[in-house]
């Protein structure tokens, strides 16, 4: 049973709500999955013995890529943790009327690859209300399932 921890960070409950069905698909085909919202994590457990960290953060700011508020912090501290080689997937929510486009997810992929770890699959990004996308976030963790 591959042990998952997913981490979001998430203002209106978008990301939250992609992060939690997410983990309903992955608990289904019998990962045994931890959710965790951000403000409640530290980046000392992403290498506390996952088969997978899932990351996922909504994107804010207008001119310059802003990371959801409770993300900024964990995200700034990544550089602290020794990534190299864990398996990791990316997702979150945005709006593509904005410049950046889900910009913090494209700043999270970079980061992953930079720290050496092994991305699972493409970045999820999910544009507007998450409901409109069930069919896309259902695939994508179906995707991730046979990685894990
Ligand atoms: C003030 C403001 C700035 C935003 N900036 C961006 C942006 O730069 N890029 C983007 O893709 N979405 C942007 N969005 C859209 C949010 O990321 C989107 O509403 C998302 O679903 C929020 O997810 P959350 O509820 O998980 O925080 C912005 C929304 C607001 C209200």
């Amino acid at each position: 049973m591959a042990k998952t921890l997913i981490i979001y960070g998430s203002t209106t409950g978008n990301t939250e709500m992609v992060a939690e069905q997410i983990g309903d698909y992955l608990q289904e085909k019998g990962a045994e999955v931890t959710l965790r919202d951000v403000s409640n994590a530290r980046v000392e457990e992403l290498t506390a013995g996952w088969d997978c960290v899932l990351l996922g953060a909504s994107t804010w700011g207008d001119e310059e890529i802003e990371f959801q508020e409770d993300f900024e912090p964990f995200y700034h501290n990544l550089d602290q943790a020794e990534l190299k080689g864990l398996r990791v997937g990316v997702f979150g929510c945005g709006d593509s009327s904005f410049p950046h486009y889900c910009g913090a997810v494209d700043l999270l992929d970079q980061k992953m690859t930079e720290l050496g770890a092994e991305l699972l699959n493409e970045p999820l990004r999910i544009d507007g209300e998450p409901d409109a996308s069930a069919a896309d976030i259902r695939q994508w963790a179906a995707e991730l399932s046979t990685t894990i």
